[in-house]
């Protein structure tokens, strides 16, 4: 990665305009691996998730072997979208428009009125269009290419940078789900989650039992692998401190809150793991889907008004949070807090008088970073 911190490596425009965003759906969500959910979404024969990336809908379901496979999620016949969301078909995918229908394992086996209406068609040769799905740490991934190769290839070199979580011995705290659509662009948000410049100052009073001054991260690949240990006073008493059952040694516990490329960041905690899962909707609008897992411990009891947002953190400041009010910036919560500096800074671009200001040395290193990362994958035209 470059040094530049004088010139901006991105213009505004890729902040704000649809030609941007439409180059970034193409060339970089439609190249990745998207995330879809987790191992257990998918459990039974039937069971499907269908997931966005980039251009393409895809879905993945369990084929009556068990295997997962997926799928364009697109009729061989005039390209209706097959299925919705989450759920559950039987035997059988059946389109919508004209009841075309396909086995579980994407071969088309009946077509209505056939003998009359397609005499010449070979059902034997007409099958949906395969993608790529993986699993990895517990998460379902699809890739719109058939031949993308294992999500090894795509992770591998980021993993020995991530924390030392079972993530798949852990439970999703169901309820502690939350969805944002904010009002700013994707790479508005996914900078502020890896710039470690603002986190003792827009979080004073949310994240500092983090020591801030002894962060590390770096580019591994295109992911950004990010770290930083608990404050002293913290970590000194974790078990008191922590509200909820450590899943990971005392002597490891401390921050992983990588982003994996592109806007995939995970927060995993000493006593927490989650997903901060980012789609962009449009050059001003971003969805960020927070999923949370947590010991798989019944005997803890712990209730919604304790659960705050991304990683349950932001309550162990006690005393400051007193209900969230209107104002983000009193809320106690520091998803909130980031919500409203991102939205903040989106409103700018659009005044004229917006110009980018100099960059930090350190802790804006990987803002930088992923400019860069979005110029080079996105191209010039
Ligand atoms: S478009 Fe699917 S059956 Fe016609
Ligand atoms: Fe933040």
């Amino acid at each position: 990665m470059g040094t530049n911190r004088g010139m901006p490596i991105l213009p505004v425009s890729a902040y704000t305009s649809q030609e941007w965003f439409d180059r970034e759906q193409e060339r970089i969500f439609s190249r990745t691996w998207a995330f879809a959910g987790f191992a257990e979404d998918i459990t039974e024969p039937g069971q499907y998730i269908s997931v966005q990336a980039g251009l393409n809908n895809i879905f993945v379901v369990m084929g009556r072997d068990r295997r997962l496979r997926a799928f364009h999620n697109i009729c061989r016949h005039r390209g209706t979208q097959l299925l919705r969301a989450v759920g559950q078909t039987q035997r059988a995918i059946v389109c919508p428009y004209h009841d075309w229908t396909y086995d579980l394992e994407g071969c088309l086996i009946s077509v209505p009125a056939q003998e009359r209406e397609f005499p010449e068609l070979d059902l034997s040769k007409i099958t949906l269009r395969r993608a790529s799905t993986d699993l990895w740490r517990g998460m379902l991934w699809v890739h719109p290419d058939e031949n993308a190769g294992s999500i090894m290839q795509w992770f591998g070199d980021v993993e020995p940078f991530l924390g030392p979580h079972k993530v798949e011995e852990l439970v999703e705290y169901k309820e502690g789900r939350t969805e944002y659509d904010v009002r700013a662009n994707w790479k508005i948000v996914v900078e502020n989650y890896i710039d470690g410049y603002h986190l003792a100052h827009l979080h004073s009073g949310t994240l500092a039992m983090y020591d801030h001054s002894r962060i590390k991260a770096e580019f591994i690949g295109p992911h950004y692998a990010f770290w930083e240990p608990l404050s002293a006073d913290y970590a000194e008493n974790l078990e008191k401190n922590a509200p909820y059952p450590l899943v990971i040694p005392t002597e490891q516990a401390g921050a992983w809150v990588p982003m994996l490329f592109p806007g995939i960041g995970l927060g995993e905690s000493e006593s927490s793991w989650s997903l901060f899962h980012v789609t962009p909707l449009a050059p001003d609008l971003t969805r960020v889907v927070i999923r949370t897992r947590v010991a798989d411990v019944s005997s803890w009891e712990f209730t919604r008004q304790s659960f705050r947002s991304f990683g349950f953190w932001s309550k162990r400041i006690g005393g400051k949070y007193e209900g969230d009010g209107d104002d983000p910036m009193a809320s106690g919560d520091f998803t909130k807090e980031d919500i409203y500096a991102c939205e903040q800074q989106q409103r700018s671009l659009k005044s004229p008088y917006f110009v980018h200001g100099p960059s930090s040395v350190e802790g804006e290193a990987g803002v930088r970073g992923h400019q860069e990362l979005v110029r080079d994958w996105v191209g010039d035209g």
